[in-house]
Order: structure tokens, then C-alpha cells, then sequence
């Protein structure tokens, strides 16, 4: 069945610097940006891409990066008239931001143009941690970005927060939390940082917080969270009065996404002939720019329960059981084994109608996924 909701994600993969923990498809912009040239190649992107689906509405719009900040209202234009007569009327439509990036008036040109949710990358408030991070923007930078956002009249505005950062103590992972929560944003994104291969801080490993303050940090943050009136609906997504990300939501529930521009892939369900696929765009912007060849790839049937399981079990309360054949094509008997391992395990809820993950499991996600791998 295909699924109704439909979202598109649209990457920009510049940056004003690299960050040292940042494994994105990111790139230091070395001079002028080439704007126009970038959103043509993304005009032409999605008309190839849009061609696979013709006639699905699209339900969100994520604009990531990279920092697609470094991109103001006007140049994103052309690329919004050709996409915007295709979404539905209510649709979310999200910008991430940096607070270094900004200029007065920026916001509301957005919000003039359609874009209704501002994901700002704050990270921390703390200027040593700023620094450590490697962040174009310094404090003032953050509450400027916030005024302008709140001036401009978003009414839906996520902050991403880090914690686990280099020698930081729980007191101060904590002042972030209670600083950001003090600005009122509708949703929080509370990420422990992770060393990931190929980044400076993989080569030079800073000195992280201990696991004991680590637990000290999650479990003090996650009450904070809770007494501010945040539900954690997916492991590092907290929304206030039910203001999820529809958008991610749709990427938990394996729904389908168009994904374009540099590295950007998608997920699409296929009715003839009957199958899902990948589709995956040239990662350097250079070779983007040049051509933006689609590579198509079926999801073999028997890796379907394992990409859906990795993004169901994110989210706090699982899903139904029958979004699981609704979503891959395969019957849930199919797994059925898998399903009852993991739930003598303790890892997965026994409530046979919804697949969930249980406390135990939510804790140790990846033992839980590990039941099933192909
Ligand atoms: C797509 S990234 C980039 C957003 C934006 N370019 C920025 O940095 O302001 C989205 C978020 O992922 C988080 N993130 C990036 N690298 C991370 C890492 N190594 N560990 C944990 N969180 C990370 C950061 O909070 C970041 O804002
Ligand atoms: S600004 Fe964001 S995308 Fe760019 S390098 Fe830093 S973390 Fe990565």
C-alpha cells in the first residue's frame, strides 16, 4: 500500500566551516557559493525524481545541510515555485539554520516564502564548548537568531542541543538544556555526541565526560525535559504540545521521501514494477553540479524487517504491528521467530499489537536491532 503521507528532503551541502565531529555531507565553503547553479541542478533533480511519483502530494519539506542558511529566501525562489504546487496545503516545511549565518530580516523572507519551522543548530550555549566545537557562532549569536525567529512570527521553532561534549560536566550539559528550554521552542533536538571515523575529532580524540557522567546527564536532562512540559517521542526528539516533527516522523514510520541534491537519497514505494527503492544522488557538490545522476536501487525483500525495525524502534512508543506489512510488503509472520526472541529477551514490549521497544530495549537499542539482521 502506498503510504498518503509523502515528504520531500533537499540538502545543501555547504558550510562556512567543517565542524570536528561532523560526518555530514558537508564541505567548507572555499569562496563564492555557486547559488544559482545549485538551485537549477536541484530544479532539475526533482523534476527527474518527482516523474517516479507523479501525482503524489507532498506532505513536508526538509531543508538540511550542510547549512542551507548560507541560502536566503531569494535564491531559494525558483526552486519553491516549482515545488510548492505540488504539497498540500498544511504542509510542514522546515529550514535548519545557523545562528552564524543570520542576517536581520532573514527569518521573515522565509516565513514570506512558505518555510513554517526553523530547526536552529545551537549546540551549546557555553562559549569554551563553542569554541571546543568548532561553531562559527558565539552566544550572542544564538538569542539574536531567536529574536529574529520569534519577531519574524514562527510559531514552530526546534533547537539542536549536544551534550557528552568534550570535559563537560553534568552541571553544564545541564545549563544548556535549562537555557534552551527558557527560550520556549516547540521541539528540542538532545543529541549525545558521538565520535564518528573520518572527522578531526576521530584522528584527535578530545576527552569525553565518563560514562557515569553521562547517565548523570541523561537522566537529569531527561527530567528537566519532562517537568518543562517536553515528551521525548523518539530517542533525542522532545516536542511541547505535541509539536513533533512531521517530517522526521514520516522517516520513523519508513515512509516514502524524495531526496535531493548532493548526497541526498530517497525512499520510494514502487507499484510496478511492485518494490522499494533507493535512490542515492552524487555526494560531492562538484560532481552534483555537473550532473545529478539518480541511482536507483531496489531494498531486497530480505533486508526490509531490518530498515524498518532500525527506524520504528526509535521512536518511545512504536508502532501499530500492522503498519509493519503495510509499510515493507512482507507479512509479519515472516519475522515472527525474531519477534519472539526479542520479546524473551525483554527487549521488545509483549504487546503483540503495537511493536515497541521495551525499556530495556529502548536502552540498548542496537542489541535489540541485532535480533534482526538478516
Ligand atoms: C544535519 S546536522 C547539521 C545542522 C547544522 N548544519 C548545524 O550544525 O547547525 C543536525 C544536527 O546533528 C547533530 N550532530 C551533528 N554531528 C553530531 C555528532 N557527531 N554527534 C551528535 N550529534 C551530532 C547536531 O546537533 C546538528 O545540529
Ligand atoms: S555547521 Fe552543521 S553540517 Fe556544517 S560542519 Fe558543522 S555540524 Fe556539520
Amino acid at each position: 500500500m502506498t503510504p498518503s503521507f509523502f515528504a520531500l528532503y533537499i540538502h545543501f551541502p555547504w558550510c562556512v566551516k567543517k565542524c570536528p565531529y561532523c560526518d555530514f555531507n558537508s564541505h567548507a565553503q572555499n569562496g563564492e557559493l555557486p547559488k544559482a547553479l545549485y538551485i537549477n541542478a536541484l530544479i532539475a533533480d526533482f523534476k527527474h525524481d518527482y516523474a517516479l511519483v507523479a501525482g503524489r502530494k507532498i506532505s513536508s519539506i526538509f531543508m538540511g545541510g550542510g547549512t542551507p542558511s548560507l541560502f536566503h529566501a531569494e535564491d531559494l525562489r525558483p526552486l519553491f515555485a516549482e515545488i510548492l504546487p505540488h504539497c498540500n496545503p498544511d504542509i510542514e516545511i522546515t529550514l535548519e539554520a545557523n545562528p552564524g549565518t543570520i542576517e536581520h530580516g532573514q527569518f521573515k523572507d522565509y516565513l514570506d516564502l512558505g518555510i513554517n519551522r526553523i530547526s536552529l543548530g545551537v549546540q551549546s550555549f557555553n562559549p569554551i564548548h563553542l569554541k571546543k566545537l568548532g561553531r562559527i557562532h558565539n552566544q550572542a549569536d544564538i538569542f539574536k537568531s531567536i529574536a529574529e525567529i520569534k519577531s519574524a512570527g514562527f510559531k514552530n521553532f526546534n533547537l539542536d542541543l549536544m551534550h557528552g561534549l568534550p570535559n563537560q560536566t553534568a552541571a553544564e550539559a545541564l545549563d544548556d538544556l535549562k537555557q534552551a528550554i527558557a527560550l520556549e521552542p516547540t521541539h528540542l533536538s538532545w543529541y549525545q555526541l558521538t565520535i564518528e571515523p573520518n572527522t578531526y575529532f576521530a584522528n584527535y580524540p578530545p576527552a569525553l565526560p565518563t560514562e557515569n557522567t553521562l547517565g548523570d546527564i541523561e537522566e537529569a536532562g531527561l527530567a528537566l525535559l519532562t517537568t518543562a512540559g517536553f515528551e521525548r517521542y523518539e530517542i533525542s526528539a522532545f516536542s511541547r504540545n505535541k509539536q513533533k516533527s512531521q517530517h522526521n516522523l514520516n522517516y520513523w514510520t519508513f515512509g516514502d521521501y524524495l531526496g535531493i541534491g548532493a548526497g541526498a537519497h530517497g525512499k520510494i514505494t514502487l507499484h510496478a514494477p511492485d518494490q522499494i527503492i533507493r535512490t542515492t544522488k552524487p555526494k560531492l557538490p562538484k560532481t552534483y553540479l555537473e550532473k545529478q545522476t539518480c541511482v536507483q536501487m531496489p531494498i531486497p525483500q530480505s533486508a526490509l524487517p531490518f530498515e524498518f525495525m532500525m527506524n520504528v524502534l526509535r521512536l518511545n512508543h512504536g508502532v501499530q504491528a500492522t503498519l509493519f506489512q503495510e509499510r515493507t510488503g512482507v507479512h509479519l509472520t515472516a519475522i515472527e521467530t525474531k519477534i519472539n526472541n526479542a520479546i524473551m529477551a525483554k527487549l521488545l514490549s509483549a504487546n503483540r499489537e503495537r511493536i515497541q521497544a521495551s525499556d530495556l530495549g529502548y536502552r540498548f537499542l542496537n542489541n535489540l536491532l541485532t535480533q534482526f539482521m538478516d
